[in-house]
């Protein structure tokens, strides 16, 4: 019994963890989404759904290795972002490398 409970606190214990880093995961893309730019990337893509990032992933058109490339790289009228990103007051906090802040913002605008 009591080895029971002990193995049923750990697995909450471990659930709860998981959680956690998932809302913080969630959290930080969100503040990317809301502050790149100074103005975030809504201010273009939340507009008359032109530029469908939202859609384009929630759909899988546009992968993660994509998204990857056209932050870094830019597109059109898409200016680089990766800079602006890392700049971000939540990303060096948490300690984040480029790749947790991509999939950070991947993660946010998946679910949003
Ligand atoms: C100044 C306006 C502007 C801002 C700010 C901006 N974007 Fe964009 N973005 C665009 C435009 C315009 C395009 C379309 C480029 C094209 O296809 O020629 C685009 C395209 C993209 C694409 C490619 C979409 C596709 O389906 O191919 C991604 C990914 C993207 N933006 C992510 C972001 C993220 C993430 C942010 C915030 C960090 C951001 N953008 C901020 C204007 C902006």
């Amino acid at each position: 019994m009591k080895k029971t409970l002990g193995t049923l606190t750990g697995i909450v214990l471990i659930a709860l963890s998981v959680s956690a880093v998932a809302d913080e995961q969630t959290e930080i893309g969100k503040k990317i989404y809301e502050r790149a730019f100074g103005r975030g990337c809504g201010t273009c893509h939340d507009i008359a759904s032109n530029p469908q990032l939202t859609a384009n992933i929630k759909a899988g058109t546009l992968d993660r290795a994509k998204f990857e490339q056209v932050i870094r790289e830019g597109k059109g009228g898409m200016p680089k972002a990766i800079d602006e990103i890392m700049k971000n007051k939540a990303v060096q906090k948490a300690g984040y490398t480029e790749e947790l802040a991509l999939d950070a913002l991947y993660k946010y605008i998946s679910n949003k």
